[in-house]
């Protein structure tokens, strides 16, 4: 029998309540740990990077990723994904997004993202549809955001709870509805309360807000769509709204922040240290913060 595609995996698991982890890769060394974690927890998981990552970070580019995934790749449990390609980035400055999104179809990513969530809403659908069409051709499916999932700026954020309480920046439900209709994106990335981990040199090692997540607003989003949601910023997120999203519509969470900042913390020691950082910490996030091990079993019975 033929693997799922990755669009196939994310309708199993937003039909079964389960969550897919997506797993950002600043530093190469990190996937052979992150794909061995994935399989002997018998998970399903994404391997990605986001634009930042090779501008800010040292994945190099997304062709690196590619050939590193390449090495260790394993059908029955991981895809490779291109997260986060902004239209406009998180320093203000226009990105020629199409350029990046066609380089991952033509390395073979099996699903893409485009951030257009610093755009007005028209130019946001206009920008995902351009890129939808391009991957659609291609037969992968997309990812776009709607709404204001803050973190990445190297400016201060309003404090978390004045953040939370107003609503600010929350993807609205009936534009929701609107947007998956109109841009042609399989997947959408809301903002429920949910806030990326910082990546600014002064604040990237510091822990992270224990962030809330407003799942009334996510069950009205969750109404509106017929598609799988994904919720952005999932390191320290309070477990029991974790567990309550999935059954609210979350078919996806990017982790980042939760196996970056081990690798950081251990690389002084030697890669093959920080790699086993990487390895427990992913341990930590599938049996513990998410509980998706065995998910390979309802996801990817194929494999
Ligand atoms: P965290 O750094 O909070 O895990 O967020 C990751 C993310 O959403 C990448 O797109």
């Amino acid at each position: 029998m033929p693997y799922a595609s990755t669009q196939q995996l994310m309708r199993r698991a937003c039909t079964a309540g389960v969550v897919i982890p997506a797993f950002n890769i600043p530093y190469l060394p990190m996937v052979e740990p992150v794909v061995k974690a994935i399989k002997d927890t018998n998970s399903v998981g994404l391997v990605m990077a986001a634009r930042l990552e090779w501008e800010k970070f040292e994945t190099g580019s997304l062709e690196a990723l590619q050939a590193e995934y390449e090495k260790c790749k394993l059908p029955g449990h991981t895809r490779l994904h291109l997260d986060h390609v902004p239209v406009i980035d998180e320093d203000d400055l226009r990105v020629d997004f199409m350029e990046i999104i066609q380089r991952a179809v033509d390395a073979g990513y099996e699903s893409v993202m485009v951030d257009g969530s610093r755009l007005s809403f028209a130019e946001n659908v206009a920008c995902t549809k351009e890129a939808a069409d391009v991957a659609h051709a291609a037969g992968i499916p997309i990812e776009a955001e709607l709404g204001a999932v803050m973190g990445h700026e190297s400016g201060p954020l309003p404090p978390y709870e004045e953040l939370f309480a107003s609503g600010k920046g929350f993807t609205d439900p009936d534009e929701a509805k609107q947007f998956a209709g109109q841009s042609g994106c399989d997947w959408l990335s809301v903002a429920i309360g949910n806030i990326h981990g910082a990546i600014s040199a002064a604040a990237k090692g510091k822990k992270k807000v224990a962030a809330r997540l407003n799942i009334e607003h996510l069950d009205r989003i969750h109404k509106t769509t017929d598609i799988p949601l994904v919720l952005h910023g999932g390191t320290g997120i309070r477990k029991e709204y974790i567990m309550d999203s999935m059954k609210h519509g979350i078919a996806k969470i990017n982790v980042a922040t939760a196996i970056r900042q081990p690798y950081e913390a251990a690389i002084a020691s030697g890669i093959e240290a920080a790699q086993q950082a990487v390895y427990d910490a992913m341990l930590v996030v599938i049996k513990e913060d998410l509980e998706v091990q065995d998910s390979a079993k309802i996801l990817n019975p194929e494999g």
